[in-house]
């Protein structure tokens, strides 16, 4: 690999798929991980920091400073995913307690000072509820000077999960969702519709297993994870979250289009639903009058499975990304 790596700053709740994710980003030559905010979602936010750091010392990454983020969102109370992702919030796998330690600062002031130092322009790649980043840039818009990009996992254009038509990291804090859209900075949604197609199959999930190297294992062990509320006939082997970081190491494979897209804030079935405008042309709304500014967003509608599984695969086993 001869260009110089990316600057990325992760902000996660892990989280069995953020895990893998942060696997992926310290391993991957062509990223270079500068800091990791943790935010509340799928378990509370100090489960999230004790898991993320295990994660990082488990994959023996180097020195990533870490620091705790919002424990709520803005104006929801706190709704985990244990159910999901287990106990712990990471699969329940039994690892040690991490002798890392976060940062005393807080996620805010850490990705605010590691997004102004980066000599370069950062992507920020949140994979969790959007709280700590609408947060951030509230409390410190001058970041966005230093932002290439961001790509955050979130919203669906089709089917939600934590409701018909919601995803859950929008439906967690869709406040926070929607700070993070009217930003004006270059926007990637990995939502739904792609993150649920990258599978790794069984027999790579059990080489992985069975590895003697401690971080190919923890990815092994963490692809194993099912979710404990579906029946056995659901395969497993997600790559979820890790799939956003992927498309930003390698964005060959992931097919987006810039759509306008709003998320519903009003209360009621529809709330968090990322509203999507796939329409080729004005509808009658328009025609009478009724048009309203949208930010338009870079929405993943494609995705090349069999490359993103092939790319994480080498990455996890120590090899050379397939693509360069
Ligand atoms: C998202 O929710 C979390 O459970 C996953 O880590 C992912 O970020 C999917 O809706
Ligand atoms: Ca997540």
């Amino acid at each position: 690999m001869t260009s110089r790596p990316t600057p990325v700053v992760i902000d996660c709740d892990t989280g069995v798929d953020d895990a893998l994710a942060l696997l992926f980003a310290v391993r991957h030559p062509g990223l270079d991980l500068r800091a990791v905010g943790c935010i509340a979602g799928n378990t509370d936010v100090d489960q999230v920091v004790r898991n993320t750091l295990t994660v990082l010392e488990q994959a023996g990454a180097p020195a990533v400073p870490v620091a705790r983020g919002a424990e709520r969102p803005l104006l929801e109370p706190l709704r985990t995913a244990h159910h999901v992702h287990g106990r712990d919030g990471m699969g329940d796998l039994g690892l040690p307690a991490p002798a890392r330690r976060p940062t005393e600062v807080d996620a805010v002031m850490l990705m605010h000072h590691a997004i102004l130092d980066s000599p370069r322009p950062v992507t920020l790649i949140p994979t969790a509820p959007l709280t700590n980043i609408a947060l951030l840039l509230r409390t410190h818009p001058e970041v966005t000077r230093n932002i290439e990009r961001i790509v955050f996992m979130g919203g669906a254009v089709a089917t939600g999960n934590a409701t018909p038509v919601a995803e859950f990291n929008v439906w967690h804090d869709p406040e926070a969702a929607a700070i993070l859209l009217t930003a004006g900075v270059p926007t990637t949604m990995y939502g739904l519709d792609v993150f649920q197609r990258v599978l790794v199959p069984e027999a790579d999930v059990r080489r992985l297993r069975e590895c003697g190297e401690p971080g190919a294992r923890l990815a092994g062990r963490l692809l194993s994870h099912r979710d404990p509320a579906t029946g056995n006939d659901v395969p497993y082997g997600g790559l979820g979250d890790a799939g956003a970081v992927c498309s930003v190491a390698d964005p060959a494979g992931l097919t987006t289009h810039r759509l306008p897209v709003e998320v519903d804030l009003a209360p009621g079935p529809a709330r968090g639903q990322t509203v999507v405008d796939r329409r080729p042309r004005p509808g009658e709304a328009e025609l009478h009058g009724e048009t309203r500014e949208q930010p338009l967003v870079d929405v993943a509608l494609d995705i090349d499975v069999e490359r993103y599984v092939k790319l994480f695969l080498a990455i996890v086993e120590g090899l050379d990304p397939p693509w360069t």
